[in-house]
């Protein structure tokens, strides 16, 4: 049998380069090499594509950013690296904007080629916080109260949209950039005394920010997807993140933050959570795979949807591959799966009339 030739696109114009390449790695260790014949395309910090690089070792983000760089690069346009390499399928492990937001889908799309995970739409609706809220609040699923805020309708502390605030969601609040992840430019403001501090930050990283009320004593509770129409749900999995909040330090940089997989959750719980991941990744038209994450009230036991990751880290330590391994479905099997959906999707898309005549 011939081998399906893979590109794995990672690297990356966002902040998440690094975990971009940590996630890429546990992706070329676990592709089955009897299989495939996994081909690296690498986007530098500075948006360059290049071929030549060697797969990069399975390490941690943070040993990332210290690992020197030896390859022979050849710099490529970013259609000629997909055309010249003569792939079946790609991959793309792109976390965050310029890849996970539908820049790169689209791009593969006009050279109708299979890619893993969502499309364009989903891609996009997955990378902004406030439109996914939107269609979250569209098909009835639970989220917290919120209010989505342009940069030319912040007028300071002292203005009407900190009056909103403080009547329509009181404190604490968390403040977000609309189009980021990996906790970049997020913030808790305790009090109003915080609010323009934390409102600025959101607003050095995008021009529209969301800003919503703290679920009390949340506890991180996030649930993996993988399919195309008839999505399924993993075990749930628990974060116990080492710092106040899941913040980018705790992500990725200080190794205490500790995960439990299955969540200790009570049945009907573990039920709620995985019909609501499921609802949740038809909502903003997911496909292939998402990490659904969700906040629980402690007390109260209530249950928020968060987001959607469309890209989800895949490193050796990542929430996603952990979680399906613990539903019974190893890595290279996942990897395995994860290719079969880029090919039918494409495939049926390709069976599409585009014309009338
Ligand atoms: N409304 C909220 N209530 C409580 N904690 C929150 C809330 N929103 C965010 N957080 C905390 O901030 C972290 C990052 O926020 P999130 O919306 O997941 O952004 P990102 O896309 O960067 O992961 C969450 O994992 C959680 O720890
Ligand atoms: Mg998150």
């Amino acid at each position: 049998m011939k081998k399906l030739r893979v590109g794995v696109i990672y690297g990356g114009r966002s902040g998440e380069h690094e975990v971009s390449i940590a996630s890429a790695a546990s992706i070329f260790r676990h592709l089955d090499p009897a299989r495939y014949e996994a081909v690296p395309i690498r986007i530098e910090k500075t948006g360059q594509w290049t071929l030549g690089a060697k797969p990069p070792e399975a390490i941690s983000a943070a040993a990332v950013i210290t690992q020197a760089r030896t390859d022979a690069l050849q710099v490529v346009e970013p259609s000629a690296a997909i055309a010249a390499t003569g792939l079946d399928v790609i991959f793309p492990v792109l976390h965050g904007p310029y890849g996970e937001d539908g820049t790169v889908q689209g791009l593969l799309e006009l050279a109708n080629i299979p890619y893993v995970g969502a499309g364009v739409l989903g891609s996009a609706v997955g990378m902004d916080k406030a439109v996914m809220k939107t269609l979250f609040a569209a098909h009835g699923l639970p989220i917290v109260r919120h209010l989505v805020v342009l940069r030319r309708q912040w007028s300071g502390a002292t203005g009407p949209t900190a009056a909103s605030v403080a009547r329509e969601l009181g404190y604490p609040v968390f403040v977000k950039p609309a189009n980021l992840g990996s906790s970049v430019g997020i913030s808790k403001a305790k009090s109003e005394a915080d609010l323009g501090g934390a409102v600025e930050l959101a607003f050095e990283y995008d021009r529209k920010i969301v800003i919503e009320a703290a679920v009390p004593e949340a506890r991180e509770i996030e649930c993996s997807v993988l399919g195309n129409d008839d999505p399924q749900a993993s075990v749930p999995g628990e974060i116990v993140p080492s710092r106040e909040f899941y913040d980018y330090e705790a992500k990725y940089l200080d190794e205490t933050s500790r995960s439990i997989i299955p969540a200790p959750l009570g049945r009907a719980q573990t039920g709620e959570v995985q019909r609501l991941a499921i609802a949740a990744f038809r909502a903003v038209e997911g496909a292939g795979m998402a990490r659904v994450d969700f906040l629980l009230a402690r007390q109260s036991g209530e249950i928020f949807v968060n987001e959607v990751n469309t890209i989800p880290g895949f490193t050796a330590i990542s929430m996603y591959p952990k979680m399906w391994e613990a539903s019974g479905l190893p890595c290279p099997a996942l990897l395995d799966r994860l290719i079969a959906l880029a090919l039918e999707r494409h495939t049926e898309k390709q069976q599409l009339r585009t014309s009338i005549t």
